[in-house]
């Protein structure tokens, strides 16, 4: 672990990003105050916080909802950084309460804002690629889309008010946007972006349209550009972080290839799958910022992979199908759903289902 660097809080930290960042974060040597959904009858199982190296005596749990500033004003106190991961979805255009806290705080030296694609990629705008310049058109997304609209929408909107806050307020923001985040996690709950991109082979065939261009990027790439922008003194205004583009197709032959236990949908059969296809975000100003990313395609999808099989969600689906006996077929329909609460660890067996 490196030597004292300071307090930070960030909040969101029973999440997949957050949870994560919070491990990076208490290994690069600073002390964090996260702030967790208030949990009155003491029900959640905050452990695989608890349990971080150097948690004990450098990590402080708030609970707090982001809406109560008084809350939230004490887990800012006396840091010199916020991490806002959190996401509450938030139609109102409301005036960022949290972002008050840091202002008041006197201490906070800069914000780091977790926002993504979705406020850049949804818009009539034709191009494959985009920078930090382009943003969704929530009249578009209005319009066009039902699927994830009310995330979009929210997104989109909370990320122009933090910056315009900030603008107005001579409050230190960035904004980092993510697209699809895979990789291992910590957290108990299964990441909702790790079982979409493992859609295929979880057999959950109404998620394919949102593979069907898929830019993502490692959770730990993620965390690590998260601390290079809070520690870089140059760092202005809005920041993509994507690392990889994937085809549904290139994604489904990779997984075939590499991973033949599975039941896996045909390259012939995915052509029918309909859905948005996004640009890919560029992140040449991350990049020429001076971060790099750490992680290839593989490693994303194999550690997540891996992951999912440890914590039993991949083993839970294999056991489902061979209960009901099912023939595994190719084009995904027939698989039965999966139940994604938390299964007890396990593996995948070696054998192959005929
Ligand atoms: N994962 C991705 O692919 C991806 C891609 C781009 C951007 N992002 C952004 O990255 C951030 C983290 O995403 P994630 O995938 O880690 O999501 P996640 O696992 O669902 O975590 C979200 C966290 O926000 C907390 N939260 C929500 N509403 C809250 C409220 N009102 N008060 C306090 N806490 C609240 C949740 O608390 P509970 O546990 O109590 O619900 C949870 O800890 C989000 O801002 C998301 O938009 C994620």
């Amino acid at each position: 672990m490196e030597g004292e660097k300071g307090e930070v809080c960030i909040t969101g930290g029973t999440g997949f990003v957050a949870s994560w960042l919070i491990m990076r974060l208490l290994e690069h040597g600073y002390s964090v105050n996260t702030i967790i959904r208030p949990d009155p009858d003491h029900k959640r199982d905050v452990s695989f916080l608890t349990s971080l190296p150097g948690a004990s005596e450098k990590l402080r749990i708030f609970e707090a909802d982001l809406s109560d500033p008084e809350s939230f004003g004490e887990a800012v106190k006396g840091c010199i950084g916020v991490f806002h991961v959190a996401t509450p979805v938030d139609f109102e255009n409301r005036e960022p309460v949290e972002l008050h806290a840091c202002l008041k705080s006197k201490t906070v030296k800069r914000v780091v804002y977790t926002s993504s694609a979705s406020a850049v990629a949804f818009n009539d705008k034709d191009v494959d690629v985009m920078d930090e310049t382009y943003w969704t058109d929530v009249e578009y997304v209005r319009a066009k889309m039902t699927f994830g609209a009310s995330y979009f929408i929210s997104k989109t909107m909370t990320e122009k008010k933090a910056l315009e806050f900030a603008e107005e307020h001579k409050l230190d923001l960035v904004t980092l946007i993510p697209t699809f985040v895979i990789g291992p996690f910590i957290c108990p709950k299964l990441p909702g972006s790790v079982h979409t991109s493992l859609a295929m082979l979880f057999g959950e065939k109404e998620q394919y349209g949102s593979l069907l261009s898929m830019s993502m990027v490692h959770v730990d790439d993620v965390a690590r550009a998260h601390i290079f922008l809070f520690e870089l003194p140059e760092a202005r205004g809005r920041y993509n972080c994507s690392s990889h583009t994937v085809t549904i197709q290139e994604l489904a032959k990779f997984l075939s290839a590499k991973y033949p236990e599975f039941p896996m949908p045909t390259i012939e059969s995915l052509k029918d799958i309909k859905g948005f296809k996004a640009a890919e975000l560029s992140s040449e100003k991350l990049l020429k910022s001076g971060f790099s990313y750490k992680y290839r395609l593989h490693e994303m999808v194999d550690e997540a992979i891996q992951c999912c099989k440890e914590n039993g969600y991949l083993f839970l689906f294999f056991l489902l199908q061979r209960k009901d006996n099912k023939k595994i077929t190719n084009d995904g329909g027939t698989q039965p759903r999966l139940n994604l609460g938390k299964a007890a660890p396990g593996r995948l067996p070696e054998a192959r289902e005929e």
